[in-house]
């Protein structure tokens, strides 16, 4: 086959090399190995000229980048979120939208305790301290004592498939798990999980680790800001590995300053990968570079899962994560 008579797509962000040659076997493809962040005028017209797009949450995908992508059938998220998809104007513009769900359930969720851990833990503080040259004996009471994490509450917000896993795993450390989501689980998954509905107001003011999971949506901006903060206890931690935009980030770092929760840990932020910059001065928070779903084969998976969904909407085949399925007319 000539490079001529393949089609062309775009992969908007670096991939690892095999995925990208394997590729390159059927498709023209306009690579970005480099990993740069195309601007919303540059994106656009990479847009223009190609069939497909496998991109990642740094793409944003609405009517401005889609305004001369006539013919543009898919665009693949290399990432179960998708908030950088507006999905109504991808439909409407007669383009596929795809995510990668399940392949990065466990990966996501392990981090999402790991985190909980170090933050209620010290752990990251624990070794800048020794980094630093403070460790000079061991002490009953100097040394940095944390929250414990076995038979408390954890109070989870979101409660899809990496909300359940977190509960799943709180679960074997004893802890005593409540939730909070859009809609309720059903009787056998909230078994499944040991887990309680309850309001948001009552989930904050019980928990003794609360953990952010939901997807972000207008509605959830700012679920937690001063106000919800305000309601849980001095002793409780917040871990968000959802969203940035889910916490209000300035409210957040003012309540650490001030000791109104524990400690904090936080994979995602507003307007990452910039970190407000009171948070940086913090030694109450711990600081991850969105990271959660960050395994070598869990990011394989991720992309696999991707180039499945641009390679089915290209051939006349329902994507496996088709999002707004009413495109495909079977
Ligand atoms: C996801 O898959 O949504 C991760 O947060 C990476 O963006």
């Amino acid at each position: 086959m000539n490079t001529q008579s393949k089609p062309k797509i775009l992969v908007a962000r670096a991939i690892f090399p095999e995925a990208l040659a394997k590729l390159e076997e059927s498709f023209e493809v306009r690579s970005n190995q480099e990993d740069r962040i195309f601007s919303s005028a540059e994106l656009q017209k990479e847009l223009a000229s190609v069939v497909g797009a496998l991109v990642a949450g740094s793409e944003r995908i609405d009517a401005n980048a889609l305004a001369n992508a006539k013919d543009l059938k898919v665009v693949a998220n290399i990432s179960v979120g998708y908030n950088n998809f507006d999905v109504p104007a991808m439909t409407a513009a007669g383009v596929m939208a795809t995510n990668t769900p399940d392949v990065l359930t466990d990966t996501t969720a392990d981090f999402g305790f790991a985190l909980l851990m170090a933050t209620a833990r010290r752990i990251t503080e624990s070794e800048h301290w020794v980094r630093n040259g403070h460790w000079d004996k061991w002490s009953i009471v100097h040394n940095p004592l944390g929250m414990d994490l076995h038979h408390t509450t954890i109070g989870i917000i979101g409660m899809g498939r990496i909300g359940q896993g977190i509960a799943k795993r709180a679960l074997g450390f004893g802890m005593n798990v409540i939730y909070h989501n859009r809609s309720r689980l059903s009787e056998a998954d909230e078994k499944a999980c040991g887990a309680k509905y309850v309001s948001k107001e009552e989930l904050l003011k019980t928990a003794d680790h609360v953990v952010l999971v939901l997807p972000y949506t207008a509605e959830n901006h700012h679920t937690i800001g001063a106000k919800e903060i305000a309601l849980m206890k001095p002793t409780a931690t917040l871990v968000n590995i959802a969203r940035g935009g889910i916490v209000d980030d300035a409210a957040l770092a003012h309540a650490l300053k001030a000791n109104k929760i524990f400690a904090a840990g936080l994979d995602v932020f507003e307007g990452e990968p910039g970190v407000h910059s009171e948070l940086l001065k913090l030694s109450n928070v711990v600081l991850a570079p969105h990271i959660a779903s960050a395994t070598e084969k869990t990011r394989r998976a991720m992309v696999d899962l991707a180039v499945e969904n641009l390679r089915a909407a290209l051939s006349g085949k329902k994507p496996p994560s088709l999002i707004n399925s009413e495109l495909f007319k079977a």
